[in-house]
């Protein structure tokens, strides 16, 4: 367990209680991720990447992100350490928290190591600046292959490439061209694609058609469709991720360390429960997960008084926890 910052400690606690009390099988080894600086990059301290290669499994805080010039985001430097190639985003509407969308129900992964995200930025002359988006055939059919072998799993029929690739030619183009390609390996499932513009225009239109698919896209268009998403169905504070890799995988909640509200007992720890849920799965307890799943949508479903403020709840983090106990 990666405990993070702000909330973090809050919404771990809540997590360890329920499982405590859901008498889960787990023993949690706590991670200490403060960062170190080797040769001036952002690095993770060697007894947390040895606990986490270790365990193979890890349930991840939010870790705050300084803006502009600071040290590479911590959590990007987690998911690059350990390669974690595809970040998995399941976004499902919820009984209790009423929006104006109320059958949302899409998994979206998003390629987790390049794009935007590849961290190549220099300054030409003062003034303009290039930041490369990263594509390469080798990732791009990673991910895409993870996501048909997701459908599969979960019993969907067909895998949704998103990408602009009518601008980013051949960024998106290679993007696209290598999906189609591993589309091939899997002839139980089709192929579909659409322009992240008009997925967007879609999404926030009527979102129900998309629970047909398994959604894929680069890496920044990921980051943002996942956020759209968690907005159609009441916010960060609801929406799990996994970012998984060959060999380990750190399941984390999507929204940051809300430092504002931090260390007053306000935090929502649904998301990060749910990212353990997805981590209970991962790991085969599956009657584990089906049951603290079962008691997390239970309890927001039992009204104004056991959810928390993001909710529009008057719940502290503790009571909630506890409501959640008594629903296991
Ligand atoms: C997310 C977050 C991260 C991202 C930040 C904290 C670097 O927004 O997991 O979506 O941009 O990937
Ligand atoms: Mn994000």
């Amino acid at each position: 367990m990666i405990e993070g910052d702000g909330i973090g400690v809050e919404i771990s606690e809540a997590v360890k209680d329920i499982y405590k009390a859901a008498k889960v099988p787990i023993d949690w080894e706590l991670a200490d991720v403060t960062p170190i600086f080797v040769d001036g990059k952002t690095s993770i301290p060697p007894e947390a990447i040895e606990s986490i290669n270790k365990n193979k499994v890890a349930l991840k805080g939010p870790l705050a992100t300084p803006v502009g010039k600071g040290h590479v985001s911590l959590n990007l430097t987690l998911r690059r350490t350990f390669n974690l190639f595809a970040n998995v985003r399941p976004c499902k509407s919820v009984v209790g928290f009423q929006t104006p969308y109320e059958d949302v129900d899409t998994v979206l992964i998003r390629e987790n190591t390049e794009g935007e995200y590849s961290g190549i930025e220099h300054v030409v002359v003062p003034g303009v600046v290039q930041s490369i988006k990263l594509i390469t055939r080798a990732a791009s059919e990673r991910v895409a292959r993870y996501a048909f072998e997701y459908a599969r799993s979960i019993g969907k029929k067909k895998v949704l490439v998103v990408h602009k690739a009518t601008v980013m030619k051949y960024g998106d183009g290679l993007f696209l061209e290598s999906a189609q390609k591993i589309a091939k390996e899997f002839p139980d499932i089709e192929i579909h694609t659409e322009l992240i513009d008009r997925t967007c225009l879609n999404m926030v239109t009527n979102p129900a058609p998309y629970k047909e698919y398994v959604m894929v896209m680069p890496n920044l268009y990921g980051d943002i469709m996942s956020d759209l998403s968690s907005g159609l169905i009441g916010g960060l504070g609801l929406t799990p991720s996994g970012n998984m890799g060959d060999e380990v995988s750190i399941f984390e909640a999507v929204h940051g360390s809300a430092p504002d509200i931090a260390g007053k007992g306000l935090a929502n720890p649904t998301a990060l429960l749910l990212s353990s849920v997805m981590m209970l799965r991962h790991m085969g307890l599956n009657d584990e997960a089906a049951r603290i799943e079962k008691a997390v949508l239970d309890t927001i479903a039992s009204g104004k008084e056991n959810i928390t403020r993001d909710l529009k709840g008057t719940a502290s983090t503790k009571h909630f926890t506890e409501q959640v106990i008594s629903r296991l």
